[in-house]
Formats: structure tokens, sequence, C-alpha cells
């Protein structure tokens, strides 16, 4: 196949982006357990996929953060959030922000607008934040690409962080979106 005839997805149609909510909870939870089945992107795999889990950051993020799903015919097919990590030394800080988009949704220019709402939303609603932290591991190229892109820096390396379901291990690398930089 020569570089004109790969097939590339078309974009997604007719979703919308907007703020999460608790009655969000259980599709949340189904759709990260779909990607984290999926492997290579979140670092939890399906079965570490908890209610727990996934109730603790989506009520961090409606407190001390910002949640958002994007949704396609009343399904939930991609959130991001992000939330301050609660002491007043990072007040001006979020972190822990993950993204993730339903397998057959992928490449269709959702988590570009999930990010973009997110961007904005600190831009415009959040002065206080200075820093937007994440990481990603570093074969997930694409995702790491994608967040530079959008205008995060790498700010090195953590070797060895990730354990492969293959074999061996690999490092994870810390990416910040700092409000300065802009
Ligand atoms: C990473 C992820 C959130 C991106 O969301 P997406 O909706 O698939 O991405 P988009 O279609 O909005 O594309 C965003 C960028 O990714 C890149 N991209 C998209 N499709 C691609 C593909 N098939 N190959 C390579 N790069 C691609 C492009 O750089 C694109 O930027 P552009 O808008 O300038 O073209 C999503 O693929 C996902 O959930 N992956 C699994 C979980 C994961 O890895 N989460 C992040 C953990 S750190």
């Amino acid at each position: 196949l020569s570089q004109t005839q790969i097939a590339v997805a078309p974009p997604a149609r007719g979703f919308q982006v907007e703020s999460a909510g608790c009655d969000d909870l259980p599709a949340i939870t189904a759709l990260y357990r779909e990607v984290g089945r999926q492997g290579g992107g979140l670092a939890r795999r399906g079965d570490e996929i908890t209610e727990e889990y996934v109730a603790e950051f989506v009520h961090k993020s409606l407190q001390q953060g910002i949640i958002l799903v994007a949704r396609q015919n009343g399904s939930i097919i991609g959130e991001i959030h992000c939330y301050s990590p609660g002491l007043q030394v990072f007040a001006h800080v979020f972190g822990a922000l993950t993204v993730v988009v339903h397998p057959q949704a992928q490449s269709q220019g959702v988590g570009r607008a999930l990010f973009q709402e997110l961007l904005a939303r600190v831009q415009r609603g959040h002065p206080e934040i200075l820093r937007i932290e994440l990481v990603a591991r570093e074969s997930n190229l694409r995702a790491i690409q994608f967040y530079e892109k959008l205008g995060f820096r790498r700010e090195g390396r953590f070797e060895n962080r990730i354990r492969r379901d293959q074999g061996g291990y690999e490092a994870d690398i810390p990416l910040a979106w700092l409000r300065m930089a802009e």
C-alpha cells in the first residue's frame, strides 16, 4: 500500500464533549475496562479497573479538578480527567491526568476534542492552575507525540517503571503543560 492508500478512519460524528456527573460512573467503568483490555496504553489492566478506582477519580475530579466525557447517541465513547493532589503546595497543579477513547472510536478526533475542551476550561476557568501533569509509557509513542502537539513537554524519564506484559521493562515518561509556556 502506498501512503495515499492507507485507510484513515473518518472523523467521529455527532459526539458532544461535556462535564461528567456521578450518574456516569457505571458507563465510565465499562469504558475503562474496555480500554484496559486493549492493553498498551493504560497502566491498569481490564481486571484492575475496579469500581473503587473509578469512583475515587470521578469524585476527586468533580471536587478538585475537571472530568469530561464524549457522548455519542447516549453512550460514553471517551473520558478525560485530572485533579489537584489536595495539598496547598500543589494548589496550582492538576495531576493524575488520564484520557481514554473506546477502541472502536479511536483515531477519529475524540481524544483531541476532549483534550482541547479540558485545556480551554483550564485557561478560562482555572487561572490558579499553572501546571498539568501526566505520565505515558515510552512505547505509547502515538500518545506522547499527541501530548507534545498539545503543548506538553517531556520532563525526564522513569527508567524501567513499567513491566511489560510480554516480558521486560520500559520507561514511563512524565510530561507537563505549563501555563507560562503557552
Ligand atoms: C491515546 C488516545 C486517548 C487518543 O485518542 P484518539 O481519539 O484515538 O485520538 P485522536 O483521533 O483525537 O488523535 C489525536 C492524535 O493522535 C495521533 N493519531 C491518531 N490516530 C493515529 C494513528 N492511527 N496512528 C498514529 N497516530 C495517530 C495524531 O497525532 C492525532 O493528532 P492530529 O489530531 O493532529 O492528527 C486513545 O487512542 C486511547 O484511548 N488509547 C488507549 C489508552 C491510552 O493510551 N491512553 C493514554 C494513556 S497515557
